[in-house]
């Protein structure tokens, strides 16, 4: 029994190392920084990033088995979402989860998550955020903290004001004050291996001009809190549009990692960021498809 159990300790603790930052990049490649092999990141989309700012599913069922899901289908990553307010604004935050749901009026949810998952409620949203970040780390799993909108809600349209830098919620100051404290707060998590400066640019007020100002801006803030973090950015568009890439590649100087296409020269990876169809099946419009290069 003894020999079982401490079995069962040896392989998690194998499980928990498996992977780790920092992960680097080489002409298409994802690779291991340490040991130069490919990594593959098969990731799932978890959404956090909504009014209650906390995972979805937490009131469905308790946190590991949420995990051990996912790592059961054999996926190695999580893309969590987060929006800026909740690390920007101390009233999004720093309020307790059971004071968001009460005030979302959303009692089945608070009644689920006090089932499921009761230490939650009294959690900090940013709290709770981390002790996500930290049960994925615990599995094994791999997390991209992806930065998805402004204020917290569904995602996305083009006049929801979260489109674009100068939007209506997307100040660029605070955007950056986001990315700055989630690199920071997160740098010391061996399975963050990478943060996305944002989701689906997109808009009318988008241009190329300042996608090139704020993203470069945006990246340098992210590794000087963090230079471990792989960064993950966002084509205009929907995130459907990098072809300004090829004609003025991104001119940043970060360990030669700023590179954007697959073929030609400066071969950069490129990832399929969102794929996928309401399970609802009552959508008639084309798939999601969204793509972020890395740098
Ligand atoms: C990279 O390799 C090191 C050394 O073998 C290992 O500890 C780390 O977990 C690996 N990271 C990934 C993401 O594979
Ligand atoms: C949360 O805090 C309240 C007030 O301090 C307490 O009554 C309640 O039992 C706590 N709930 C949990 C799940 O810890």
């Amino acid at each position: 029994m003894l020999e079982k159990s401490l079995q069962a300790i040896f392989l998690l603790s194998l499980v928990s190392f498996t992977y780790s930052f920092p992960l680097s990049t080489n002409k298409r490649w994802i690779i291991n920084a340490s040991t130069g092999q490919r990594v593959k990141l098969a990731c799932v989309n978890w959404p956090a990033h909504l009014q209650p700012m906390l995972a979805e599913g937490l009131d469905k069922k308790p946190l590991g088995e949420i995990v051990a899901a996912v790592v059961k289908m054999h996926f190695n990553c999580v893309r969590l979402t987060w929006s800026t307010f909740m690390f920007t604004r101390p009233n999004y935050g720093h309020i307790s989860v059971s004071q968001t749901l009460d005030s979302l009026d959303l009692k089945e949810a608070k009644q689920g998550i006090s089932k499921n998952n009761p230490f939650i409620l009294n959690m900090t949203h940013i709290q709770a955020y981390e002790a996500v970040v930290g049960e994925l780390g615990a599995q094994g799993i791999m997390v991209l903290l992806d930065n998805h909108i402004s204020k917290p809600d569904w995602c996305c349209s083009n006049t929801d004001g979260n489109g674009f830098f100068g939007d209506r919620y997307f100040d660029p100051n605070e955007w950056m004050k986001g990315l700055s404290f989630v690199a920071d707060r997160f740098k010391e998590k061996r399975q963050v291996v990478a943060i996305s400066l944002r989701n689906e640019l997109r808009g009318p007020r988008q241009n190329e001009p300042d996608w090139y100002k704020y993203i470069s801006e945006g990246a340098r803030v992210v590794h000087k809190r963090n230079p471990h973090v792989l960064v993950f950015v966002s084509g205009l568009n929907f995130d459907l549009d990098l072809r300004f890439l090829q004609k003025s590649p991104l001119a940043l100087d970060l360990d030669n990692k700023a590179v954007f296409l697959t073929t030609r020269k400066n071969p950069a990876p490129l990832v399929l960021s969102e794929f996928g169809f309401d399970q609802r099946e009552t959508w008639t419009g084309p798939y999601g498809l969204s793509k972020e290069a890395i740098i």
